[in-house]
């Protein structure tokens, strides 16, 4: 299960998303906004990442205007570890070495089909442990400190 979460900037690529995953037969639980109406994203940042800390959510998408506001909300969250990605590779290496488990991008900065590759790329790549398992351990020490 995908959690997503976006504000006013994000919701018109989340519904490119949410039709992106659909199509994919990939099942998600939208936690808004519902509308493109002026919102504040830290409230869905938080909703959606709660999710994914929980366990009720595997992994998690994130969009507001540039990515970032929503993804410093979304790192306050213990055990998020949510990466703005712009590009394809930055997905496919916070997937292997940071084990990231949210996506965030900026609607405002992203093209759609760039976008939906980025999530695709996101969501089809394993973290590969070993050495890397040990330092995404340190950065969940951080938590606690
Ligand atoms: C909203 O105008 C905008 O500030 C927000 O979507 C995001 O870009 C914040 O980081």
């Amino acid at each position: 299960m995908i959690a997503l979460g976006c504000d006013h900037g994000g919701y018109e690529l989340m519904q490119a998303v949410k039709a992106h995953l659909d199509e994919l037969g990939l099942a998600y639980q939208d936690f808004g906004t519902f509308s493109a109406d002026s919102c504040d994203y830290p409230v869905y940042a938080e909703k959606a990442a709660r999710a994914v800390a929980s366990g009720a959510c595997d992994r998690g998408i994130l969009i507001c205007g540039t990515g970032i506001g929503i993804s410093i909300s979304a790192n306050k969250i213990k055990g998020i570890r949510a990466a703005l990605c712009s590009d394809c590779y930055s997905a496919e290496m916070t997937r292997r070495h940071n084990d990231a488990n949210m996506l965030a991008m900026g609607a405002r900065v992203l093209g759609e089909g760039l976008a939906l590759k980025i999530v695709d790329t996101f969501l089809t790549t394993d973290f590969e442990g070993g050495r890397h398992k040990r330092r995404v351990d340190l950065i969940t020490e951080l938590e606690n400190k």
